[in-house]
């Protein structure tokens, strides 16, 4: 055996290395500089992209000889074969430019689910050429199970920050995107929207019978007034609203914990009763600085304050100023402002509409700082209560003023006042709705340790993706998902104060629900069940909406004007 010096053995060794390194890094350059063999055009390299690239750098190590990646095409059938029978690669494809292979990991499914190609590809011929139809004809069949699969679903209002993400899910994975162009991919299976940003003009049309839509909207429909109505909601498949009839129900988004529900008072009746007389503080707290909503209530404590002194500190019925350092509705979760509705002994919250399921952090906040909530909103708020006697239902009373004598008799009592905390104490919470759901929920609130609700939607709509392909590859009937009123839907807006009159606020959201958004609703139905190619006629349609409406005495000129326009 040859011996060298060892000065030279050194520089062997760091030779070797420095060949090793440019050898590998330029195979692993070669395919990460291509855009394309994130197959959608990803930027991010992902972690299981990256196993799959370590894995296939270490079988052509293994291989011994060479393989190559990209520019030796005519090994390209020989490599695709070895490595597709090896299992470390599901296929291999060529881009348009045939500079890249793309590489199709285990487990990524990335052919057709439909008809796959039946022909194998034939190894024993000389000529292989790479034409856009050879491409997608002749890559083997595989076998996958179908929680291989791959299906895409796109936001079509772009809402969660990821513009590509890759999800596993119950039954398998899916990717996210925010990229329309996909909307025509043949793995396409399903599109989401955000309420607010769902526009009636803008809708990815013709629907492809495969494609589910989903749509994600937790507020209430003040703003976007259609999908409360029928003709809009159902043309979804998957929703996730407050109302607990919706496939992915959030009525409890704004209850971050039954510890934040429990957590105990800042101050007991008697240190309430004494901010009363000492710092002159009114019995009712009413904080609002979105006035005019649907629900009217702007009206309804305007007449509370003819009865009960109620201190307003927003902008609505404004009667007491904030110190400055809330005026801000962005500091509105400081601690000094919860310290604030703490002291007061009743807090008017009161929702901006009124929908079943429909509760928001102004009725959590109020029952977790130990405030009695005198509360508008969700008829069925009584069903999500910690206990029966937890709140005072504006609606119980069949006046303002009999309201208003109940708070007094109330703020007069302090052990019938204090009965309202009882849910404070352990143990004393009867709701089992409540604890339940809360017990079962998969997602958190504000917490990072825990997902939330978007991302939990995601899944479930990729879980049922999955069972509609599921059941597809087991020739079963595919199930039916179908949205319906009872998953957003709200009732007409109408007098807080029973008995009032309507005032020109509340006339408008009346319109509004009647007339301007019953009229968009139909017209986008019809739109979309005629297979209209483009969302852009949506005028048409409107118009013809109109027109029958004319033949029942419509005075219909003045909206169609708006709606048109
Ligand atoms: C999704 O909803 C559309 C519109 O109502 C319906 O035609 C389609 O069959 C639904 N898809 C599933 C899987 O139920
Ligand atoms: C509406 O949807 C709910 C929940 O999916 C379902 O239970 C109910 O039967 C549907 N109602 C109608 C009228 O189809
Ligand atoms: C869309 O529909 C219109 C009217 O029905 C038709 O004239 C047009 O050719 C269609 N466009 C496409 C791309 O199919």
């Amino acid at each position: 055996m040859v011996r060298f010096p060892p000065i030279l053995r050194r520089w062997m060794t760091l030779l070797v290395i420095v060949f090793v390194v440019l050898f590998v890094g330029s195979r692993i350059i070669v395919v990460m500089n291509s855009p394309s063999l994130y197959y959608y055009d990803e930027e991010e390299i992902q972690e299981g992209l990256w196993d799959g690239l370590l894995q296939l750098i270490q079988y052509n190590e293994e291989r011994e000889e060479s393989a190559p990646l990209a520019n030796e095409i005519s090994s390209y059938r020989s490599l695709q074969w070895s490595l597709i029978q090896s299992r470390k690669v599901e296929a291999l494809s060529l881009t348009e430019d045939e500079q890249t292979i793309q590489i199709h990991l285990p487990g990524w499914d990335f052919t057709e689910y439909a008809n796959p190609p039946e022909e194998q590809i034939d190894n024993t011929k000389e000529e292989f050429t790479f034409s856009d139809e050879t491409r997608a004809t002749k890559l083997p069949k595989m076998k996958y199970p179908v929680q291989n699969r791959f299906p895409i679903i796109i936001w079509w209002t772009p809402f969660t920050g990821h513009k590509h993400i890759v999800r596993q899910c119950g039954h398998g994975r899916c990717l996210f995107s925010h990229n329309r162009e996909l909307k025509d991919h043949t793995k396409t299976r399903a599109l989401m929207w955000y309420g607010t940003d769902l526009k009636f003009k803008d809708l990815p049309l013709p629907r492809q019978s495969k494609h589910d839509w989903a749509l994600l909207h937790e507020e209430s429909p003040k703003n976007n007034w259609p999908i409360v109505h029928k003709p809009i909601i159902s043309l979804f498949n998957h929703t996730c609203t407050f109302r607990r009839e919706s496939s992915y129900p959030i009525t409890l988004q704004y209850l971050p914990s039954m510890e934040y529900l429990t957590a105990p008072l800042l101050f007991d009746v008697l240190e309430k009763n004494r901010f009363i007389s000492e710092q002159g503080l009114a019995p009712v707290l009413y904080v609002q600085s979105d006035c005019d909503v649907p629900s009217d209530r702007d009206r309804y404590v305007k007449k509370l304050m003819e009865y009960i002194k109620v201190d307003s500190l927003g902008k609505c019925l404004h009667n007491k100023d904030l110190p400055d350092e809330y005026v801000d509705p962005l500091t509105m979760d400081k601690e000094g402002f919860h310290k604030i509705i703490a002291k007061y002994k009743f807090t008017v919250s009161f929702e901006n509409a009124v929908c079943n399921d429909y509760i928001t952090e102004k009725l959590w906040r109020t029952l977790s700082l130990g405030s009695l909530p005198i509360y508008m909103g969700s008829p069925s708020v009584q069903d999500w209560m910690p206990t029966t006697k937890a709140l005072i239902l504006a609606n119980d009373y069949p006046t303002v003023e009999a309201l208003a004598n109940y708070i007094k008799f109330l703020d007069e009592n302090d052990d019938e006042y204090e009965q309202y905390f009882d849910f404070k104490n352990p143990g004393k919470i009867t709701n089992s709705l409540l604890k339940n759901t809360m017990k079962s929920r998969t997602w958190g609130v504000d917490d990072i340790e825990q997902e939330n609700f978007i991302d939990g939607f995601e899944c479930h709509v990729c879980d049922r993706v999955f069972e509609e392909l599921l059941a597809d590859a087991k020739r079963q009937k595919p199930p039916t998902f179908q949205a319906n009123d009872s998953h957003y839907g709200c009732p007409r807006p109408q007098p807080a104060v029973p008995g009032m009159k309507m005032d020109n606020s509340l006339r408008s959201w009346v319109e509004e629900f009647d007339t301007r958004s019953a009229v968009i609703a139909k017209a986008t139905q019809q739109m979309v069940k005629s297979g209209a190619n483009s969302s852009r006629v949506l005028n048409d349609f409107i118009k013809k909406v109109f027109s029958e409406m004319k033949s029942n005495n419509f005075d219909h000129n003045h909206y169609e004007n708006e709606l048109v326009s």
